[in-house]
């Protein structure tokens, strides 16, 4: 059945275990294979059923877990495999996040996300940590260096929660108290009922949905998971460091939603979505002064963190997924999860948190040590990531070869080699002072993200510096 399309076999009383040589249909579009009395487990070489659009299995007695080729099946748009034994954890990439629970229903101990209405999966915090920290290790950190650094840590992060979890919960609710007053029951009905259809995006912490609320105001509400080791931490921060800082330049928390096991954010909705959204998608582009304005939003928020109120805040996971655009095209910093308040008298704050690798300052990544200069370096990547269109974990960055160091060598050798090839072409008129503005930039980022935090610039330098480069700009192309 070399060139089948379609194969139906469902409600029969087939037995016995599913073949793995019809993973070599690589035609087929359609597979039933439901309300039979299948056994064993549901073959590896799914995976190679390339043209795929509906795989049925519901209603067998298959057992083992949901292989993870089957994230390959680009083009699958149905799949179930309810009543079954299924365990293990539900595969999360590919067409995944596309299945509601209705695919995975009875089965004996399939783990994953809450969406699905299945209990979360035990190792998966585990494997996380487990990866951040082998990623850490190829940092080619001194491995005797980070335990005796952890040991230190693990000490200092103790006493840090003991003070956070010793205040009492009244102060978080007078805090709340100022605010607009909005239950959990509005919330679930702004979002019909947390529906996906409302799904703007999952984080580490959660989930966040778009809702409207009863006045017709459009939000966007951060839902945390608290089975997530950190939840609670993680929202606490995001509560306080937000509800103390506003500016034109940071996402706005409109109220806090919390009680014992529901904890909420009700942001504003930035209906023009995320910097990585419009940097990394095909219909989307940007022209050279919008990103310089982005460029320049970004730095406001960030001096103003830094610098805006007598505890700097370090936003510590700056990075173009956390930057969001309002409807008209104003950056607005988000994602305060792993946000660190830096007390009056210390400068550097040693951290357990790992923020995202690639955007991570190198002394985060191999000490732990956060201070306003690793914002500073991010926010260097972002903008090197901005006019190149090259991501900091790109495949060919490694090792020693960062984005950084590519940018560097590559940048002596003419922009054009650099440069998104959407933003500058040769015979694009004006083609010499959009060079200049853009190799000025480039500079600046550079200058972002040295290996050495001191030598690195401040955000009110970088404020300055971009509005005067998009000055010249300005005033380069009025001229001709
Ligand atoms: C397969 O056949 C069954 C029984 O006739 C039918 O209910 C089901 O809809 C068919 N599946 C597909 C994908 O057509
Ligand atoms: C499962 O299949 C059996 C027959 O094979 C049928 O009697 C039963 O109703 C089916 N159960 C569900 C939930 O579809
Ligand atoms: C998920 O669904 C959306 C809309 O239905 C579709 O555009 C997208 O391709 C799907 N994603 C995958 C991976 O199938
Ligand atoms: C999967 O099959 C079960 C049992 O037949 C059904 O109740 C469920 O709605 C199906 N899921 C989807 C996504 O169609
Ligand atoms: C691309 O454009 C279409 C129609 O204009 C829109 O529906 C879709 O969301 C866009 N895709 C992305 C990734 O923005
Ligand atoms: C931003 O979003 C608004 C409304 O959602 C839309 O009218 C506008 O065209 C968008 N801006 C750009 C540059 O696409």
């Amino acid at each position: 059945m070399r060139s089948v399309t379609s194969l139906n076999l469902s409600t029969n009383r087939l037995t016995g275990d599913i073949s793995s040589a019809i993973g070599g249909l690589i035609t087929l579009v359609s597979l039933d294979l439901s309300n039979n009395r299948l056994q064993g487990h549901i073959p590896e070489s799914f995976g190679g059923l390339i043209s795929l659009e509906f795989l049925d299995l519901c209603n067998n007695s298959l057992f083992g877990v949901i292989p993870k080729s089957l994230e390959k099946l680009s083009h699958l748009n149905y799949f179930n495999v309810s009543f079954n034994r299924l365990e293990g954890e539900i595969p999360t990439k590919g067409c995944f996040p596309n299945f509601s629970s209705t695919s995975f229903m009875e089965n004996y101990a399939l783990c994953g996300p809450p969406r699905l209405l299945v209990p979360p999966c035990k190792n998966n915090i585990h494997k996380v940590h487990k990866r951040t920290v082998l990623q850490a290790l190829s940092y080619g950190i001194p491995t005797i260096g980070i335990v005796v650094v952890l040991i230190g840590l693990a000490l200092m992060y103790r006493k840090c929660q003991n003070r956070t979890t010793t205040r009492p919960i009244e102060d978080d609710l007078l805090c709340l108290g100022t605010w607009r007053k909005v239950s959990q029951d509005e919330l679930s009905h702004a979002t019909g009922g947390f529906d996906e259809s409302n799904l703007l995006g999952s984080g580490s912490f959660g989930h966040v949905y778009k809702g409207r609320l009863s006045d017709g105001m459009e939000v966007a509400i951060k839902v945390f998971n608290l089975q997530r080791e950190g939840a609670f931490k993680s929202f606490e921060i995001e509560c306080e460091a937000m509800s103390n800082v506003v500016h034109r330049n940071l996402v706005k928390v409109i109220t806090c939603c919390s009680s014992a096991d529901f904890k909420a954010l009700v942001l504003d909705y930035m209906s023009n979505g995320s910097l990585e959204k419009w940097l990394h998608s095909k219909n989307c582009s940007l022209d050279i002064l919008q990103r310089v304005d982005i460029m320049i939003d970004v730095a406001a928020a960030l001096e103003h963190l830094h610098t805006g109120h007598p505890v700097p805040v370090i936003h510590c996971d700056l990075k173009p997924s956390n930057i969001l655009l309002d409807e008209d095209m104003v950056a607005h910093v988000g994602d305060f999860g792993i946000a660190k308040l830096l007390g009056e008298d210390d400068e550097m704050k040693q951290t357990m948190t790992l923020a995202t690798i690639g955007y991570m300052a190198p002394e985060f990544g191999s000490t732990g040590i956060v201070s306003i200069k690793s914002d500073v370096y991010s926010y260097g990547i972002v903008l090197i990531e901005t006019f190149t269109k090259r991501k900091p974990v790109d495949e060919s960055f490694v090792e020693e070869m960062t984005i950084r160091n590519w940018l560097k060598s590559s940048l002596p050798k003419g922009i054009i080699d650099v440069v998104d090839a959407d933003l500058l072409r040769i015979e694009d008129e004006y083609f010499v002072d959009k060079a200049d503005c853009i190799s000025s930039i480039l500079k600046l980022a550079l200058e972002c993200s040295t290996e050495l935090a001191e030598e690195r610039k401040n955000m009110k330098d970088v404020v300055v510096e971009l509005k005067k480069i998009k000055q010249r700009f300005l005033n380069s192309i009025k001229h001709v």
